[in-house]
């Protein structure tokens, strides 16, 4: 029997393996349906089949792994995280909610005392909405709730994400014939329609009555436990999010000869609305955080005056009508900002999700399983979003949190302290021991 450190130091080497799949050299990169993804992707794959576990990649991405329990009718219990990242992203966000699970399910299997319920491990192919501008692809196939216009949303280089999904279904030679479908229309060359690929993500879809719950361990990404010197805590809802783009529309000129008073500079309108959004969001006392994390100025040269300037906005709030009343403020600054600088303004609402909370009988257990492990049952709210959002809608959830460097993350000084891990483990062994024990007698 291993002790929580030894697992812990395993599950640290796999991450680093992981971590060290990038698309861009000294840095981890690897967004959704990348040749470097569909790699990460491969080596988890490996692993799951290593601990044995009954596993594959579905139509989406997604790594699945499931430990059967003897009664083929049993529900499943769902453990997952994402494996895809930010850009320059640090190495806990995603894969050690995947690999914690995998430790968590070796053990079980290690011990010979299975769960009275199937457990699937997931690791989600695209949480984070990098390469898409929409987040969840992996976990709103899993909660049976992708909407079929996603197929044709595109990247940066204007690849749809229909595209991208060849290379995904086409490596999956593995999938039983039955549920070729869409996999067997692109092998066999056939018609890559949309209705053959949503034939295909449908069939990925864990039906609402056969879930049990959901459960992901995740840094917390903020500061609050290292503040506090506290390890875990249990998460008790996630915030709500708004994502938009805003185009700027002004008049490109030459930087040398177009008088100040006479320019229509998308990039200053753009700037004046940024340092708005900031100060709608500081007077907000917490009740909205707002981030522009992209700016994309359109054929930008010292010398010429910005004619058009895309701008992202990140909304979010654990209240509802907080979120919904700050993006209509926001809209209305904004408008007047390009009235007063005569710019057009293109407001295009990329995604929105509704706060979550999560379930309360899992967080009793995961409190029972805090405290017994010896720790303060600490509360928190998620700013961040998760895969438990869409999954929300089909199942119980719960998440744990662990402490992280200083709270930064999407970040490579993203760091997690060996021994908190390993207090992390020993939380988890228990909280799946209780769901053992509540469940032994419920199909
Ligand atoms: O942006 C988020 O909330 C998460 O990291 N995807
Ligand atoms: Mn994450
Ligand atoms: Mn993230």
């Amino acid at each position: 029997m291993k002790t929580t450190t030894q697992r812990a130091e395993k599950i640290f080497s796999r991450i680093d393996e992981l971590a060290a799949i990038t698309e861009v050299p000294g840095g981890i990169t690897r967004v959704f349906g990348t040749t470097e993804f569909l790699e990460g992707a491969a080596l988890v794959l490996k692993w799951m089949r290593e601990a044995g576990l009954e596993a594959r990649v579905d139509a989406i991405g997604n790594v699945r792994g499931i430990l059967r329990c003897a009664d083929a009718g049993a529900r499943t219990f769902v453990i997952g995280s994402h494996i895809d990242t930010v850009k320059n992203a640090g190495r806990f966000d995603g894969p050690l909610g995947v690999l914690a699970g995998l430790d968590l399910l070796e053990e079980l299997i290690g011990s010979g005392r299975p769960a009275p319920f199937h457990i699937e491990l997931i690791a989600f192919s695209d949480e984070e909405g990098v390469r898409y501008q929409t987040t969840y692809l992996g976990s709103k196939v899993v909660a049976g709730h992708f909407e079929e216009a996603l197929l044709e949303r595109k990247d940066g280089a204007g690849i749809t994400l229909r595209e991208a999904l060849e290379p995904i279904h086409a490596g999956m030679p593995e999938l039983p014939a039955e549920r070729a479908g869409a996999t067997g229309a692109a092998q066999a060359g056939g018609a890559w329609t949309s209705d053959a690929i949503m034939g295909r993500l449908r069939q990925e879809a864990l039906a609402p009555g056969s879930w049990l719950g959901y459960f992901e361990l995740h840094i917390e990404q903020g500061p609050v436990l290292y503040e506090r010197k506290i390890p875990v805590a249990i998460v008790t809802a996630i915030a709500g999010q708004l994502r938009a783009e805003i185009v700027f529309r002004g008049e490109a000129g030459h930087a040398g000869t177009v008088p100040m008073n006479m320019r229509r500079d998308a990039l200053c309108a753009a700037a004046e609305f940024i340092l708005e959004l900031e100060k709608m969001a500081l007077g907000s006392k917490g009740g909205i955080m707002a981030t522009a994390g992209r700016l994309d100025i359109e054929n930008s040269a010292g010398n010429v005056i910005p004619g058009e300037v895309i701008c992202s906005l990140d909304l979010r709030s654990a209240d509802q009508s907080v979120l919904d009343l700050s993006y209509k403020k926001i809209r209305e600054v904004c408008q007047q900002i390009a009235n007063r600088r005569n710019i057009a303004l293109e407001w295009r609402l990329l995604q929105e999700s509704r706060p979550v909370s999560c379930d309360p009988e899992l967080n009793a257990l995961l409190g029972k399983a805090v405290r017994a492990a010896g720790y303060e049952a600490v509360e928190l709210v998620s700013g961040a979003g998760h895969d438990a959002v869409p999954l929300s809608l089909v199942s119980p959830v719960s998440m744990l949190f662990l402490r992280c460097f200083k709270g930064i993350s999407h970040n490579p000084l993203e760091n997690v302290e060996l021994e908190d891990l390993a207090a992390t483990i020993e939380v988890m062994d228990r909280f799946i021991h209780q769901l053992t024990e509540l469940w032994k007698y419920q199909p």
